[in-house]
């Protein structure tokens, strides 16, 4: 997915990935606040067990925040659309992957049992010439 989403000079090899890896087994009332993954060119998340119950979206919030509300609050581009966040419902076996720069959050999540996500920061190492 990485490769398949990022374009490269032409006279430059594509990059080689280095992916680090880690579970999240979160019980009800987990929560992440918002923030980014420095040193990553994309994040990753694969939902193993989304889990029944209420909450627990991943928010992808606007990078445009907050320059779109400090000069005029009540005005926005037209086709912009109306969101400043995207909200992504978990479903199990989903994966959603998106650039590391980008401001996130998880709401939090309450529910029966444990919560399973596989988290991945895609570091890109560029071959030199
Ligand atoms: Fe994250």
């Amino acid at each position: 997915m990485a490769s398949a989403h990022t374009g490269h000079r032409p006279d430059r090899p594509p990059p080689q990935w280095t992916i680090d890896i880690w579970a999240n087994v979160n019980t009800s009332g987990a929560f992440n606040m918002p923030h980014v993954h420095g040193g990553s060119y994309w994040s990753c998340v694969y939902y193993v067990r989304a889990g029944e119950g209420e909450g627990g979206q991943l928010v992808l919030h606007d990078p445009r925040m907050p320059a779109l509300r400090m000069h005029a609050p009540g005005l926005r581009f037209r086709d912009s659309g109306p969101d400043v966040r995207t909200e992504i419902e978990p479903k199990s076996g989903l994966m959603v992957l998106f650039p590391a720069w980008l401001l996130h959050s998880v709401e939090p999540w309450f529910g029966e049992g444990n919560r399973i996500s596989v988290a991945m920061n895609i570091r890109a190492a560029l071959a030199r010439r």
